[in-house]
């Protein structure tokens, strides 16, 4: 005879769902595979099923939530911020709004502010923002470097960030940092040399901001490639601020993402839809710099898989709410309420390659946001207002 431990599950039963999105087309044939009067149930953090409310199976060691006829839908993936830095640009944001444009020269003042802060400093500033995140819905968190800009500052900011972030991304190529400005090739030897040894073993992507001030075509697709050779995937910044050949590196070297995706031709267009490259659009970015939105219909209509990320940085877009996003995108980039919260969710998810998020059907996570609300909707139609009143990552309760 040996001793058999009890198995004890957890789980949540979400009942009474007026609305669930489960971005499983499956379910009706529509992206967002709404159901009414729905309930969701969770065991150890999996969704184990979904149907009508009231017909939940038994399951042990149960939570009950009512949802009272509230909206439920996949948690928010957040595929794209820049948490590890220190110091704000609150200056640089009021002088662009009193008429100064955006460039990538004001990333050098968060460079030396995030190079001066202790590790403790930089740790807290992550845990801040990632909580942040978790308290407007947010279940999945991308964060990249990019701050530091030397080998040191570059793995210790891979290092914090891989303890709170659920994907962390190498950007020693964010920009040029001054003490290399005369001689540019050395810097770029650096990020895809000792650099990117230093910080291999600390993330999952490899990205380079390609854009005017930043790096150029031919020093994109160098950096990606070294950064794939040492294992990592590729995602980029790209037409941004004016349009090159950031997209089409993208595809050329099969990035996961292409992201602001701001300033692009017919041909650009094409070669996303033609591949399994997603276009990542940041409307906080253009918000926050007062600049032109990409077009999100001239993309969806192309047949592009769009996500939306919020970009959290303390240059372009110091937010982490994607709730504010999806307003900005249905408001000023044309997107559909349904569109943008798909992009969201399951946009997000495909931008990361991840399977086992941002979509509610049995087998993947329980992340899981409720609003204060009858309809996702209502996330666009109530901008500014917090409704999402609570939020479940692998059905444990964050808020
Ligand atoms: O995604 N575009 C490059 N990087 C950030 C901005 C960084 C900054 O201004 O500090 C972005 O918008
Ligand atoms: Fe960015």
């Amino acid at each position: 005879m040996h001793n058999v431990e009890p198995v004890t599950h957890s789980s949540l039963l979400i009942d009474n769902i007026g609305e669930l999105v489960t971005n499983d087309a499956s379910h009706d044939g529509s992206p967002l595979g709404l159901r009414l009067n729905a309930a969701v149930l969770v065991v150890d953090g999996v969704v184990a099923w979904v149907g009508d409310a009231g017909t939940a199976p038994a399951a042990d060691g149960l939570e009950r939530v009512d949802a009272a006829g509230r909206a439920v839908l996949p948690g928010f993936v957040d595929s794209h911020g820049h948490l590890v830095f220190a110091g704000d640009r609150a200056h640089e944001f009021a002088a662009r709004m009193a008429g100064e444009s955006y460039t990538a020269g004001g990333i050098a003042s968060t460079v030396s502010a995030t190079r001066a802060a202790s590790d403790d400093d930089l740790e807290r500033n992550v845990i801040r923002l990632v909580a942040e995140s978790h308290a407007s819905g947010t279940t999945t968190v991308e964060c990249k470097g990019g701050y530091g800009l030397s080998v040191a500052d570059e793995q210790r900011a891979l290092r914090i960030a891989s303890r709170h972030a659920d994907e962390t991304t190498y950007l020693g190529a964010h920009v040029i940092p001054a003490e290399f400005k005369s001689h540019p090739d050395e810097y770029v030897a650096l990020v895809v040399g000792e650099m990117l040894d230093a910080c291999a073993p600390h993330a999952t992507w490899i990205d380079v901001f390609c854009d005017r001030g930043a790096f150029d075509g031919d020093q994109a697709r160098e950096i990606l490639r070294a950064g794939m050779a040492a294992g990592l995937k590729p995602r980029i910044h790209a037409n941004q601020l004016q349009p090159g050949p950031g997209v089409q590196i993208a595809v050329e070297v099969g990035a996961a993402s292409a992201d602001h995706v701001t300033h692009v031709t017919d041909d650009d267009i094409a070669a996303l839809a033609s591949s399994t490259t997603v276009a990542t659009l940041l409307p906080g970015a253009e918000f926050s710099t007062r600049a032109t939105y990409p077009d999100a219909r001239r993309l969806l209509d192309a047949g592009v898989t769009v996500a939306l990320a919020a970009d959290c940085n303390p240059g372009s877009s110091y937010t982490t709410n994607m709730p504010f996003c999806i307003a900005v995108a249905v408001r000023d980039m044309h997107m559909t309420p349904s569109q943008a919260v798909w992009s969201a969710t399951a946009g997000g998810a495909a931008a990361l390659r991840r399977e086992d998020i941002g979509v509610l059907s049995p087998g993947r996570r329980g992340d899981l946001v409720m609003l204060d609300a009858p309809t996702h909707i209502h996330l666009a139609y109530r901008p500014g207002v917090p409704l999402v009143s609570g939020v479940w990552r692998a059905g444990v309760r964050l808020r």
